[in-house]
């Protein structure tokens, strides 16, 4: 896979989860609209036909509400290569809403990505999907050794004894850091994405403050804080 000699000069966040309705789409299109608050930003759907980070792109740009945020698809592995290559030139992230299985475009996702966001919710379900998937990070690993994957806990119910042994568990059978920052139940997420909305643009402020923390940690595990003066000049918006 010619992915490695792509002149990456983006931060490239991947979304990544066999188990469908994780969150990869709830985690892709809101993180990347809460940093094109400050930057350019291209998501890119791999999620192709189902496109639900492109119907709610189609959404959000017939309202107006684009801003400094792209929207792009791919449906192979070689489409999403050519288009992280052409968006990296110009965009300070790019976001990859992968799909819901183990194919050469997961792993070009995780070969490509800076950091692979892996959505898990306390489910067995969810978390056998994972452990197939850890076995396609590792192949990754051995690709590009510093291909950094961590879980983001969705629909999180800290309070709950099966969160912490869920949590627990996925510690002990899986090399994977877990994110701090997590998202819980909150009917705000799916009425922002029917509505092409993110929660900044909605009234409910747990859920908003929940976004911005899980997005300042992104930007802190790349070394990117978004008031960190560390993008190039021709890329920071001005
Ligand atoms: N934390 C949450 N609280 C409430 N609803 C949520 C939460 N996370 C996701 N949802 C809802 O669950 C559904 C599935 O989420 P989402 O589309 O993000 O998952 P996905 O992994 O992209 O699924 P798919 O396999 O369909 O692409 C959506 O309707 C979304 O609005
Ligand atoms: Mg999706």
């Amino acid at each position: 896979m010619d992915v490695q000699q792509t002149a990456m000069q983006s931060k490239i966040i991947g979304v990544v989860q066999l188990k469908g309705g994780a969150g990869r789409s709830t985690i892709a299109t809101n993180v990347a609209a809460a940093l094109s608050q400050q930057f350019p930003v291209t998501l890119i759907d791999c999620d192709l036909p189902q496109g639900t980070s492109a119907s709610w792109g189609a959404i959000r740009a017939e309202n107006g509400r684009m801003g400094n945020l792209h929207i792009a698809t791919a449906s192979d592995h070689r489409e999403l290569i050519d288009k992280v290559r052409e968006f990296s030139r110009t965009q300070a992230f790019i976001l990859i809403d992968g799909p819901p299985r183990v194919a050469e475009i997961t792993r070009a996702i995780l070969v490509m990505s800076d950091l692979c966001l892996l959505p898990l919710g306390a489910s067995a379900a969810e978390i056998w999907a994972l452990s197939d998937l850890y076995a396609t990070i590792d192949e990754a690993r051995r690709d590009r050794y510093q291909a950094d994957a961590r879980i983001v806990w969705n629909r999180y119910r800290k309070q709950t004894r099966s969160a912490r042994e869920f949590s627990d568990a996925v510690q002990e059978e899986m090399a994977l850091p877990q994110l701090q920052s997590h998202l819980s139940f909150r009917v705000a997420y799916s009425d922002v994405l029917a509505r092409g909305l993110w929660v900044g643009e909605w009234h409910d402020q747990t859920a908003k403050s929940e976004i911005n923390a899980l997005t300042a940690e992104i930007a802190a595990c790349l070394g990117a804080g978004p008031s960190a003066d560390i993008l190039s000049g021709s890329r920071r918006i001005k």
